[in-house]
């Protein structure tokens, strides 16, 4: 047996040193560095004896014959398999990241009920809660009756022979990574070492057997995966369960896919029986809306491929204070900043001696340059106290100079506000014009001070 050793590991980025200090030379964050015993580091001690095997090479052209199986298990759940691309990837290990209580479990067991119902061999392996408890979630889901197989394991090995038994499972769901440990590492379950560790053979175990594995990992309030940031290094795939506090809503959004895209969401709704597929988001972020306020313009974005309207909501007030106050939810700090600074510059209006306060509704987060335009709209039009048209979208970046610039899938953000009853937008020159039921009542600003021009008259 290997003497244990003592390292000093940063329980952010996963960092090794020698000795303890209050912050990681390597991230930089603060109380992270716990110590920990690895006997002869993980994996170090019995394979480093091992002596070499003779591994197999395959042509590239040959590997169609070998994939007898669909690569791919659709779970059924539309916005599910919207955020992998497709599918579980079999062979893969997926991340599913977010908060406690966001509702990755109950997400995991309405896909694990939906492929067990086609057949294939599920294993829910739950590491925090009793086998009773995930039963009683199943009920309530109205998928008890699924034929999925659940364990209460934490130990890797354990669940590993357990897994060995009988056919080989299509999907196995860990719930959570957290929880599990391995014989292989000596430090507590939830540390960097320990989660490593058994996200390591785990991965083994499924690229070696073709099943593919699902990971949930809990995120702490700073927004990382606590400990195992590292695992996202490791895995095929990461996906993030979202939502905002108050809000029913929970968005699925993948943030590293080796087999599809990255940039695809999944809009679910939280409900008494479970989650609910939101397939038309818009109808969702637009549901709260007070048309007629000052203040209010809504945005055509792109999440992925598909468009989604929302509402975007600013209250500019007069302040009181030396420095006036700029508060965002929803958006960017600095792109706020950017749009006052050029609406101060190029078109003469001044918030010097305002407050400003800009929200998406529903408690969205939009990410695109293009929501430019539908800001700017509604803090010139709260400055104002004119209200802009209800049924108008606006969408288009705004450069330092002034100029509206094109932003992609212009025609896909029309036609979505035509489906949902919209009658006018503002949007860049040099795209296309509405050919339905908006034809002929567009306004393409060439600057931002032709659209104030427009609303403040
Ligand atoms: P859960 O899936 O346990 O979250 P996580 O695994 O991410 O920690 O979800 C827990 C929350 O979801 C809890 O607050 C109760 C709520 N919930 C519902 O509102 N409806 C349901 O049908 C279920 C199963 C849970
Ligand atoms: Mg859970």
């Amino acid at each position: 047996m290997a003497k244990p050793r003592s390292q000093f590991i940063c329980q952010s980025c996963g960092n090794v040193s020698t000795r303890w200090a209050g912050k990681c030379d390597a991230c930089g964050e603060w109380n992270t560095i716990v110590e920990e015993n690895t006997v002869g580091g993980i994996g170090g001690g019995p394979q480093a004896l091992r002596s070499p095997r003779k591994g197999r090479v395959v042509a590239l052209t040959s590997l169609a014959g070998e994939i007898e199986d669909a690569p791919r298990i659709p779970s059924g759940i539309a916005e599910l398999d919207r955020a992998t691309g497709g599918g579980f990837v079999r062979g893969s290990a997926v991340l599913v990241g977010g908060d406690p209580g966001i509702g990755k479990s109950t997400l995991l067991m309405q896909a694990a009920a939906a492929l067990a119902g086609k057949g294939h061999r599920i294993v829910y392996v739950s590491g925090e809660e009793a086998v009773a408890q995930v039963r009683l979630r199943a009920q309530r889901l109205g998928a008890s009756q699924a034929p999925v197989e659940l364990a209460a394991e934490t130990n890797v090995e354990d669940i590993l022979a357990t897994l060995s038994e009988g056919r080989r499972p299509d999907l196995v769901i860990l719930d959570s990574i957290q929880t599990l440990w391995t014989d292989l590492a000596d430090s507590a379950p939830g540390t960097v070492t320990q989660v490593r560790a058994a996200a390591q053979a785990i991965i083994r175990y499924a690229k070696s057997t073709g099943a593919a594995v699902v990971l949930v990992g809990h995120v702490t309030k700073e927004g990382q995966i606590a400990g195992p940031r590292v695992v996202e290094h490791m895995v095929d795939a990461v996906l993030y369960f979202e939502g905002e506090g108050g809000h029913h809503f929970r968005i699925l959004r993948a943030v590293k896919n080796r087999f599809g895209p990255t940039d695809e969401i999944g809009v679910f709704e939280m409900s008494d029986k479970g989650l609910r597929e939101v397939s038309n988001p818009s109808e969702l972020f637009l549901g709260e809306r007070h048309a007629k306020a000052p203040g209010a313009a809504v945005f055509a974005g792109m999440e992925g491929t598909r468009p989604v309207l929302v509402e975007i909501q600013a209250l500019v007030a007069p302040s009181s204070l030396g420095t006036p106050r700029r508060a965002v939810v929803g958006w960017d700090q600095p792109r706020l900043a950017m749009v006052l600074a050029v609406l101060e510059a190029h078109c003469g209006v001044r918030f010097g001696q305002h407050d400003v306060y800009l929200n998406v509704a529903g408690g969205y987060r939009i990410s695109e340059p293009a929501a430019d335009l539908a800001v700017a709209s509604a803090l010139v039009s709260s400055l104002t106290g004119l209200a802009l048209p209800a049924d108008c979208v606006y969408f288009g970046e705004i450069s330092l100079s002034g100029a509206i610039r094109p932003v992609a899938h212009a025609q896909q953000r029309l036609k979505e506000a035509e489906k949902l009853g919209f009658g006018q937008a503002v949007f860049p020159q040099g795209s296309e014009e509405p050919s339905g039921p908006m034809a002929g009542r567009s306004f393409q600003p060439g600057t931002l001070t032709d659209l104030v021009i427009r609303i403040a008259g």
